[in-house]
């Protein structure tokens, strides 16, 4: 058993009461890489920010287990070497079994997500209780959803989103005892939130997709007051970034994300996390395609990451500071 407390890390507890308090909500980054970490802390420590460092099941897979924990812990001690300490909690992202999130909780998550919102409501209760009841003698807390995004999570592909019900949240944070809810309000997966015939096109010709279901996120809010929200699928896909990646070979087509001004708004409110994995994936594959298509002869992968990274920092601390408001709240 390698405890987080030993590794230096924090539970999401103090983070989100204060983000639920201060009307921010905390940046939840993926990482799979070192490069992707080295550009989370340096990012989060020049803001001043706390951060949850998200790790998938696919990631686990693709960078190994241990290898990813150890990471975790040196982003400890790479953002005290940076100058300032920031509470960094370590979380599983979809978790989908017990075993799972019983095996991360047993290797240094601070935090886990038990995703049992394909199962019906019963099955997703007693899943999210029985791993709410192994984690919390460990100090772990536990993120649960209700309600279905549309799009990938790991192996799991939902075709439609089904909207939260409102009159389903309080019974559910009652009968598990979870610590956070990931709640469906219109975010989804991926880079291709939505397709062309849900959006409208502005004169730039520009997808713009339907505005969130703020209307529920309310009703949720009224029912479980100060409880910390959760907002999955909330990349913006910047259009600046599709653009270089087509223009340097790529091809994504119709790709539309959430706007900041909605996330902006949803952070004022009870959402006090927020994921966000597709745009440094987005702006890692843009700085990689630029710099290979205009250096033809480049063959050492730090002349091509390193600028990745470089493009991840702006965009992270860009996320904190105007978008999350999570800046300066470390
Ligand atoms: O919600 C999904 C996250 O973006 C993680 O994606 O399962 O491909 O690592 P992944
Ligand atoms: P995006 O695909 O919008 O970045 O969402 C990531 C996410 O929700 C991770 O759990
Ligand atoms: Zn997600």
């Amino acid at each position: 058993m390698t405890s987080y407390k030993d590794l230096g890390l924090a539970n999401t507890r103090e983070m989100f009461k204060k983000a639920v308090d201060g009307g921010y909500a905390v940046p939840a980054y993926n990482f799979n890489n070192l490069e992707q970490l080295q550009a989370i802390i340096q990012a989060c420590v020049e803001t001043k920010s706390p951060v949850i460092l998200q790790v998938s099941s696919g990631a686990r897979k693709y960078a190994n287990a241990t290898l990813l924990r150890n990471m975790a812990r040196g982003a400890v001690e790479y953002a005290k070497e940076l100058g300032y300490e920031i509470p960094i909690a370590l979380h599983l992202d979809h978790g989908d079994t017990f075993e799972l999130c019983k095996d991360c909780i047993d290797n240094g998550f601070s935090s886990v997500m038990i995703d049992g919102s394909h199962h019906s409501y019963e099955e997703n209760v007693a899943l999210t209780k029985k791993v709410v009841e192994y984690a919390h003698q460990f100090d772990v807390t536990v993120e649960g959803e209700l309600g279905v995004l549309a799009g990938v999570e790991d192996d799991v592909v939902a075709e439609k989103s089904t909207y939260t019900k409102p009159s389903e949240v309080e019974d559910f944070v009652k009968k598990t005892n979870v610590d956070s809810l990931a709640i469906s309000i219109g975010t989804s997966h991926g880079a291709n939130k939505f397709t062309p015939s849900q959006c409208e096109r502005n004169a730039e010709g520009v997808l713009v997709p339907p505005p969130l279901r703020f209307d529920i996120l309310k009703e949720i809010e009224k029912r479980i007051p100060g409880f910390p929200i959760v907002l999955h699928g909330s990349s913006s896909v910047p259009q600046a970034e599709v653009d270089t990646i087509n223009k340097f070979g790529g091809k994504l087509d119709d790709a539309v994300g959430i706007p900041e001004s909605q996330l902006r708004e949803a952070a004022a409110s009870a959402v006090c996390k927020i994921n966000i994995d597709s745009d440094g994936r987005l702006v890692m594959t843009a700085a990689i395609r630029k710099v290979l298509a205009e250096k033809p002869g480049e063959f050492d992968p730090r002349k091509y990451i390193g600028p990745a990274r470089d493009a991840l920092v702006v965009m992270y601390k860009g996320k904190n500071e105007n978008v999350l408001g999570s800046a300066g709240k470390a």
